[in-house]
């Protein structure tokens, strides 16, 4: 167990959210309330039965009930309600500054809009900046399971939003869809100005994450655990202050690692890599941010210094602007200073 202070001084201390899905924020009573108003029919019947069903044996076992999920949402305000629910909770989590992924392929594969989807979400950090005042950007994550070419029509989608979206992702089923896959659609966005990460090294090999950094030419890795099993990689990675956004509660839901004490977190730390700690999917797997920090803090035995320290990192690997980055990562220091 771990003492109160801690447990007080994690919930405390300013975060960044590097990795979060908006559409594996949606909690199931939101997406009841969202089905019973657009009459969508969902599987389950009620609440309960859904989070009966939250029970994964791996990655695609948990991504068929996330994609069942997101049909619901269908209309502007589906998207600014999923969108301003997940601030509401990450400002109660002291998330002061948060970059989310959305699947643009998973609403505009069903009819919707890219245009509503961006615009509904969009709304959302606007009135969650005025009202809490925090800071937020948008990443669009191409699913690897579909084809090159419909990320590259999803990225044409995109360049009318370009000054709302800062920028591109990969996603979904990493087994036998290798970054090099996209390797040309990534070449274009990178072109047209965004900046690029990619899910590699969750379930896959750490030649995924070799290719997302030499092929895809990636600034930061989502999840990344597998880089601990390539020597010459994890040197890289050190030395390039790459960074890797590892999802504790994630793997332990999707069976990435049997159990907590096992998770790599600390060794990648110990490496020298710049390791940050998320939620990737809070309202499947059990935990927001900061029960992300709280249950890896209290599995690996973390010291509040190390707790400040990837809580520093989280903005280091942000794409915030250098100016605003130096000020949050001020307050962190301050926050620590006056408490270890
Ligand atoms: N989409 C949402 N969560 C994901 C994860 N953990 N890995 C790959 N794709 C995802
Ligand atoms: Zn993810």
């Amino acid at each position: 167990m771990l003492e109160e202070t801690t447990t007080s001084f994690i919930k405390g201390i300013p975060k960044a959210e590097l990795h979060v899905h908006i559409e594996g924020t949606f909690e199931p009573e939101l997406m009841f309330a969202i089905a019973r108003r657009n009459n969508v029919k969902l599987k389950y019947h009620t609440v309960d039965e859904l989070k009966r069903a939250y029970n994964f044996s791996n990655l695609q076992d948990f991504l068929d009930l996330y994609y069942a999920g997101a049909k619901v949402l269908i209309y502007e305000q589906d998207f600014y309600d999923l969108t301003f629910a997940y601030l509401q909770k990450a400002y109660n989590d002291r998330v002061i500054h948060t970059e989310i992924f959305f699947d643009p392929q998973t609403h505009t594969t069903r009819g919707v809009d890219f245009g509503v989807v961006v615009a509904g979400i969009h709304r959302a950090m606007n009135d969650a900046r005025k009202q809490f005042g925090i800071s937020t950007s948008l990443i669009m994550c191409f699913l690897r399971h579909l084809d090159e070419k419909n990320a590259i029509r999803t990225l044409q989608q995109a360049i009318p939003y370009k000054n709302l979206i800062q920028g591109v992702g990969l996603d979904s089923s990493e087994l036998g869809h290798p970054p090099a896959k996209f390797a040309n659609v990534f070449g274009m966005a990178r072109d047209a100005g965004f900046v690029t990460v990619a899910h590699a090294g969750e379930e896959g090999p750490a030649a995924y994450i070799r290719e997302a950094l030499d092929l895809l030419k990636v600034s930061r890795v989502d999840h990344g655990n597998n880089a601990l099993d390539d020597e010459s990689l994890l040197t890289e990675l050190a030395q390039r202050r790459i960074p890797l956004t590892l999802c504790p509660l994630s793997n332990l839901k999707l069976k990435v690692v049997k159990d907590l004490r096992f998770h790599p977190l600390k060794k990648l730390m110990e490496r020298g890599l710049l390791v940050t700690v998320n939620s990737d999917d809070p309202a499947y797997f059990g935990g927001y941010v900061t029960d992300n920090y709280l249950a890896i803090a209290e599995s690996l035995n973390l010291s509040n210094a190390e707790i400040c320290r990837l809580a520093q990192n989280s903005f280091e690997a942000s794409f915030l602007e250098e100016k605003e980055k130096q000020s949050m990562i001020k307050q962190v220091q301050d926050y620590c200073s006056a408490l270890t």
